[in-house]
């Protein structure tokens, strides 16, 4: 079988920022057997490799040198159950959000509040994307991957992802390594809804919703979302461009006393989230733009591309940023997309 290798293809519309990035080699996968065949040629297996997916978390270069392995596989479907658990599973390539609303109608909560979110089933695992109080490794049962070193299929459950906030093990010591090719979720028959975060109790109520259904949830969620994140269909943008930063108690004390406004959540070990929006926007930046990139008049921790921007200029703003919040606050931003 002949790989359905290609030269020189536009990845504008490959990426939600809407860099003009052009790679150098592009091959869209469909099966793993292409993947295998990928690992056996000398002069593609050699290259610099990027996974691709819905290219929602990634800041790309005017010019990708290698090839650009995009995951394409499709398919879900509801494996098992047990007593306390329904489990479904989906390929690599399923658009995330639309295999939520999958699992609501085939009657199953667990991942409502995680609608909206954009990019595929495949990069979820990556950062364990989060969202309103729920992460994916809240209901994440196991994963298949294909391993470039090898050649073999692996499976990893839970404890082996070593997920935390916004990161895995597929940051670390699986980065370039492993190619994730399907996921499997347990979502509990006993469910309960999850509505501690923010507005959404307070729009289901508004809503006259009392006993909310996965279904009410998540539309809930999906209203939030569209008021306050930019539709990189409209304006492009990476969601969150920074992590929201943890720190100790004394200092988020310290800045809680300077700052009576700061805010923060507690975390795990006694340490605390500070909201990365209210200290970029304490620095003057929220609205304000460098060259063709801009932050989100709504949402301070969303860059967005005001047009024809560069990977360049977008790593020149998140710098700015960061050394204002580092000399005002003395935090340090970690950014959250890839930068390739
Ligand atoms: P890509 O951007 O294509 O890739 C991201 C990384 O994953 C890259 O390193 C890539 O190489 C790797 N990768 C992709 N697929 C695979 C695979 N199959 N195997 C191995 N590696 C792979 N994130 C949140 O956590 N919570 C949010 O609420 C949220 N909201 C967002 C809102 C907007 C408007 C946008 C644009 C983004 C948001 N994100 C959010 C970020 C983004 O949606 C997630 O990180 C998403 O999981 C990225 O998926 P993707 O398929 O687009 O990955
Ligand atoms: N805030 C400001 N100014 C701003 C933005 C935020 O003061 O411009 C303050 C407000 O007090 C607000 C608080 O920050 O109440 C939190 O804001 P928001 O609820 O919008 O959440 P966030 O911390 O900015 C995080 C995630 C999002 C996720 C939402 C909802 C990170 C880095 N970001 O954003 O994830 O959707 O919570 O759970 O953790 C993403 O990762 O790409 C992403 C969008």
């Amino acid at each position: 079988m002949l790989l359905p290798l290609q030269k020189n293809v536009s990845l504008q519309s490959l990426n939600t920022f809407g860099i003009a990035a052009t790679a150098q080699y592009f091959l869209r996968i469909n099966h793993v057997e292409q993947l295998a065949q990928l690992r056996q040629d000398h002069a593609l297996a050699l290259m610099p490799r990027l996974i691709l997916g819905g290219g929602s978390n990634l800041v790309l270069p005017d010019q990708l040198d290698g090839l650009v392995v995009h995951m394409d596989m499709q398919g879900k479907h509801i494996v098992s159950e047990d007593a306390s658990h329904v489990y479904v599973r989906a390929k690599a390539g399923e658009k995330w959000h639309e295999f939520v609303l999958w699992t609501l109608q085939q009657g199953l909560g667990g991942l409502e509040n995680l609608s909206l979110i954009p990019g595929t089933v495949g990069a979820a695992p990556i950062q364990n994307i989060g969202a309103y109080g729920v992460e994916i490794q809240d209901y994440f049962h196991q994963l298949t991957a294909f391993d470039f070193l090898s050649g073999e299929l692996v499976t990893l459950d839970k404890a082996a992802c070593q997920f935390a906030y916004r990161d895995s093990i597929f940051k670390h010591d699986y980065k370039d390594r492993l190619v994730i090719l399907d996921v499997t979720y347990a979502l509990p028959k006993a469910w309960q809804a999850r509505l501690n975060y923010g507005d959404v109790a307070q729009l289901l109520s508004a809503k006259n919703i009392v006993e909310p259904q996965p279904v009410d949830v998540s539309d809930a969620i999906i209203a939030i979302r569209q008021n306050k994140l930019p539709d990189p269909a409209v304006i492009g943008n990476a969601g969150s461009f920074f992590k929201n930063p943890i720190v100790t108690a004394d200092l988020r004390n310290a800045l809680l006393a300077g700052y009576p406004g700061l805010v923060s959540y507690a975390h795990i070990n006694g340490e605390y989230k500070l909201a990365a929006g209210w200290l970029i926007e304490q620095c003057h930046w929220k609205g304000r733009s460098l060259g063709h990139v801009g932050v989100y008049e709504k949402q301070a921790l969303v860059l967005v591309n005001l047009g024809a921007a560069t990977g360049l200029e977008v790593r020149q703003l998140a710098r700015r940023i960061q050394e204002d919040v580092l000399a005002k606050f003395s935090v340090k931003l970690e950014i959250e997309p890839v930068f390739v």
